[in-house]
């Protein structure tokens, strides 16, 4: 009985304790060896041995419960340690990813232009004087620099504050005819509900032997451009002023959000400007060696565009990287 008892204290694992269960209560344990002898046992002493039988069983029981319940909870305790969830360690699962509402805008402007055949053509963020004003027309002291200004470097070089130097390296670099868009990000000193200091463009130039290309092509291209973004909207034309072109141009789009009634985004006027245009003035030409060529320009704000598809009412909300936003883009 000792024995026994030891045994099943000395038990160091669930499994092992299970073996003794068995061996001890099982059919063919040892108790049922020694309840089957009661039957060979005579009258008075058969009540005396099956009394101490029954006692040996209930503290065998006792035994063996105390050290289930002690093994069990150690293999719990094991158990939870392996199982337990590290929840500084990354998921498997990877949500799925989107381009951002402005590179789609941007993806959808480039889109048009090369189906027409336009080249698509990139330059340095950071720029020089010559490339972002002078040689488009607007000399040092321009009172139209006022309204580009920008982030200059020590060295007098700049934050581009338009694709438009991309117009002038692209002449330099190569001879006409020329048919090419210029799409990048450019910086201007500016922040408020349509202003982030830092936005895209895309820049449109056109040169052709001189005659071959006027007002009129710019005029029909930028009407089927603005209709196959926006859809079934009127355009407007409207005289403006640019340095590097003469004459130019700013387009209006019938307000989409109001059907041309009025309203707070169109300043009730029923227009909303989309771009700026114009025909390459003689001086730009000039300033890059060519001769005896016309040609047309055009330049948009990638980010208006996007606002203005989406009805995004802060432009800056493009760039806050707020997934509530962005992924009603996906
Ligand atoms: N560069 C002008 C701007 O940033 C846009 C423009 C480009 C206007 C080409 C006319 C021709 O405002």
């Amino acid at each position: 009985m000792e024995t026994l008892q030891k045994k099943i204290e000395e038990a160091s694992s669930l499994e092992e304790l299970e073996k003794i269960r068995v061996e001890l209560f099982g059919k063919k344990g040892i108790l049922s060896a020694e309840f089957a002898k009661l039957k060979d046992i005579p009258g008075p002493e058969k009540k005396v041995f099956a009394e101490g039988l029954n006692k040996t069983k209930v503290l065998l029981q006792d035994s063996f419960d105390k050290k289930l319940a002690v093994l069990k909870s150690i293999a719990l305790e094991k158990q939870l340690k392996a199982e337990s969830i590290d929840v500084s360690l990354y998921s498997n699962l990877r949500e799925k990813g989107a381009l951002h509402p402005v590179a789609q805008t941007m993806d959808k402007i480039i889109d048009y232009f090369v189906s027409l055949n336009f080249s698509v053509e990139t330059g340095p963020m950071s720029e020089d004087d010559f490339h972002n004003f002078e040689a488009l027309n607007l000399p040092k002291y321009h009172p139209a620099r006022d309204m580009q200004d920008t982030f200059y470097f020590a060295d007098g070089m700049l934050l581009r504050t338009h694709t438009s130097p991309t117009q002038i390296r692209t002449m330099l670099k190569e001879k006409p005819p020329i048919r090419m868009i210029a799409p990048g990000a450019v910086f201007r000193r500016d922040y408020d509900l349509t202003h982030t200091p830092m936005f895209h463009q895309v820049e449109g130039l056109v040169v052709e032997e001189k005659g071959k290309v006027s007002f009129a092509n710019l005029k029909a291209i930028l009407t089927d451009f603005l209709h196959h973004m926006f859809g079934d909207v009127d355009i407007r034309f409207r005289p403006s002023f640019f340095p590097f072109t003469e004459p130019s141009a700013e387009v209006d789009i019938s307000c989409i959000f109001c059907k041309s009634n009025g309203c707070r985004v169109c300043s009730h006027t029923g227009w909303l400007e989309v771009l700026g245009s114009g025909v390459v003035d003689p001086n730009v030409f000039k300033a890059v060696g060519y001769d005896n060529v016309s040609g047309y320009a055009f330049g948009l704000g990638v980010e208006r565009f996007a606002m203005l598809m989406h009805e995004i009412p802060d432009l800056r909300s493009l760039f806050e990287g707020d997934i509530r936003l962005l992924e009603q883009f996906r």
